[in-house]
């Protein structure tokens, strides 16, 4: 009797313990058939009403992203740029860059003193960090392409949130209060909204309600060409900045032929120059394909060796080869060759770290021709879409363009402004990526589509400057290879390495201390700063049964809606 008591109490432990490891975080949102995950709840569900009234994924792209700009202020814009991939329900595929752009007016050394020493702040503070806008010539270029729903149906929504206003969170308080200063550094003045806001405080935008009233009304040109210009214009010029009227008037979105490649039997579609994203993700993954991840294990010391070895050679050849290739030539297809990549990690060893400073960019002849934000969508026609938005910094230049109720961007920050001299996000760059007027800046954002057997499978992306590569990068692997549902995927711990500095960034606590320690005993540095996060990924998996799940990122205010 005693025996099969205690049998029957192994076997209930034993059953336990099973349960308890194969306990999967919980999935997460469900819907149907269409879905937004964004930054802010207000706007996701503004775009899935949207598809509600029968708009398709790029009807509702263009209300998330005014939303976004009403809700999310930190990020989300008119006054910046972004990049959107797609992929039709019948399986065409393209991008779209409207990143902001150099103005005629730049040169090289517009932000070094007369010793050549970079001047501080210059590029990421004020009138003369902001490049030329591009996210309203984005929206309307798509809705030119694939509206179905008549424009100012898409604004309106936007337009009556900045009216109402929109309820301040715990993080927005906090990234307001931390600005303060800066905006009124970068405005030479108290700004409007410099107020020390508390949670549940609701914020009104009626100038920015005016200027997208403006905007639904007269067209694109309200903001390259007409009052709205004028407005941004007057202001930029008297604090000493340098865009003129014929620059916002020559602003043009281009449409680009995505970066696709295969990874273990998926399609990966990913953003092209001038984002690095699609190249660097596709050098990282090609890098880690020949080896089976299950067995090295999630976040083990040899998962994250490999990942921080391929990242390392990926980030030297970005830093040196990469830049807007409509100005300068960069070898795409023998950055992507595979016998390029298989030679790069040739020197790997899975005993010691390779040292940055043993590491160069690749060997190619040049004969070849957390402010950001993301939000995936996916439609009841089968329509995706990934889109990456941003103004650079947590409020851009913190240039408040005050008569238009809107921030500016201080993407110029994303040239090398002096090469081999790292940038806000630790880049370096070099030539490829230097000032010229007209010149589009070095991008990591990484906007993704992912197809299985033909079919939609993933759409993702995230926020974090150079780290958007490697968030993105990690959680195509943690649902490719690991088979994570989306939820659980977007809230494991990332880390990152850059090639320079010479670390590995790990989100704080979310890893095991045994294995941090062999990594230092291989020779890694880590850096486990307080408050790092790495990426806010908002994502969405298509499930087995036609179903689709959100991966809506639990450090920040991100929220999937859908039907
Ligand atoms: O284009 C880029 O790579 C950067 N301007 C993105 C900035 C960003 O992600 C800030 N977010 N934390």
């Amino acid at each position: 009797m005693q025996k099969i008591t205690f049998l029957l109490i192994t076997l209930l432990m034993m059953s336990c313990q099973t349960q308890k490891i194969n306990k999967k975080t919980p999935q997460g949102f469900i819907a149907d058939k269409a879905m937004v995950v964004s930054a802010r709840q207000e706007a996701s569900k503004i775009g899935v009403e949207i598809m509600k009234h029968g708009g398709n994924a790029f009807d509702a792209m263009i209300a998330t992203d005014l939303a976004l700009a009403v809700a999310y202020p930190f990020a989300g814009n008119i006054g910046g740029g972004g990049f959107m991939v797609y992929r039709t329900a019948n399986g065409e595929v393209g991008a779209l860059d409207y990143r902001e752009k150099a103005p005629m007016a730049a040169f090289k050394e517009m932000y070094l003193d007369s010793e050549g020493n970079i001047i501080q702040d210059k590029s990421t503070l004020g009138a003369l960090s902001v490049g030329v806008p591009g996210t309203i010539a984005g929206l309307f270029a798509v809705h030119q392409k694939f509206g179905s729903l008549p424009f100012h149906q898409l604004i309106q929504p936007a337009i009556d949130l900045a009216k109402k206003g929109v309820v301040v969170t715990e993080n927005q308080a906090v990234s307001f209060r931390n600005a303060m200063a800066d905006f009124e550094k970068a405005n030479q003045k108290t700004i409007e909204l410099d107020r020390l806001w508390n949670v549940g405080d609701t914020i009104k935008y009626p100038k920015l309600a005016a200027t997208l009233e403006r905007i639904r009304d007269n067209g694109r040109d309200e903001f390259y060409k007409g009052k709205t210009a004028d407005i941004l214009v007057d202001y930029l010029n008297n604090l000493g900045g340098i865009i003129t009227k014929e620059d916002l008037a020559q602003y043009e979105a281009k449409w680009r032929k995505p970066i696709v490649f295969d990874y273990k039997n998926h399609k990966i579609i990913s953003m092209t120059l001038p984002s690095s994203g699609g190249i660097c993700l596709a050098q990282i993954l090609k890098s880690v394909e020949p080896f089976d991840l299950n067995k090295l294990g999630h976040n083990s010391t040899e998962y994250i060796q490999l990942l921080t070895e391929a990242e390392r050679r990926a980030y030297a050849d970005r830093a040196y080869f990469l830049g807007d290739m409509d100005f300068v030539d960069v070898p795409i297809n023998k950055l992507l060759d595979d016998h390029y990549i298989k030679n790069r990690m040739s020197d790997f060893s899975w005993e010691k770290a390779t040292k940055s400073s043993d590491v160069s960019h690749g060997n190619i002849d040049l004969i070849e021709s957390d402010e950001t934000t993301h939000y995936s969508i996916v439609d009841a026609f089968g329509n995706a879409i990934a889109v990456t938005t941003t103004l650079n910094g947590a409020y851009g230049s913190k240039v408040y363009v005050e008569e238009g109720g809107f921030f500016l961007n201080n993407e110029m920050d994303d040239f090398s402004v002096k090469p081999g001299v790292a940038n806000m996000f630790g880049l370096v760059g070099a030539e490829a990526n230097s000032i010229a007027p007209e010149k589009r800046m070095l991008s990591s954002m990484t906007p993704t589509i992912v197809e299985k057997n033909g079919k939609l499978l993933m759409v993702l992306g995230s926020p974090g400057g150079s780290t958007i590569i490697t968030s993105v990068l990690q959680n195509i692997l943690n649902v490719v290879d690991f088979k994570m549902n989306m939820q659980e995927s977007v809230s494991k711990p990332r880390f990152h390495h850059q090639w320079l500095p010479d670390h590995i960034k790990m989100e704080p606590n979310g890893f095991n201390h045994q294995i941090k320690i062999s990594l230092q005993q291989k020779g890694y540095l880590l850096d486990e700063s307080a408050n790092i996060i790495i990426g806010k990924v908002d994502a969405i998996l298509v499930l087995k049964n036609g179903k689709l799940e959100a991966g809506a990122d639990p450090r920040g205010d991100d929220k999937a809606a859908g039907f």
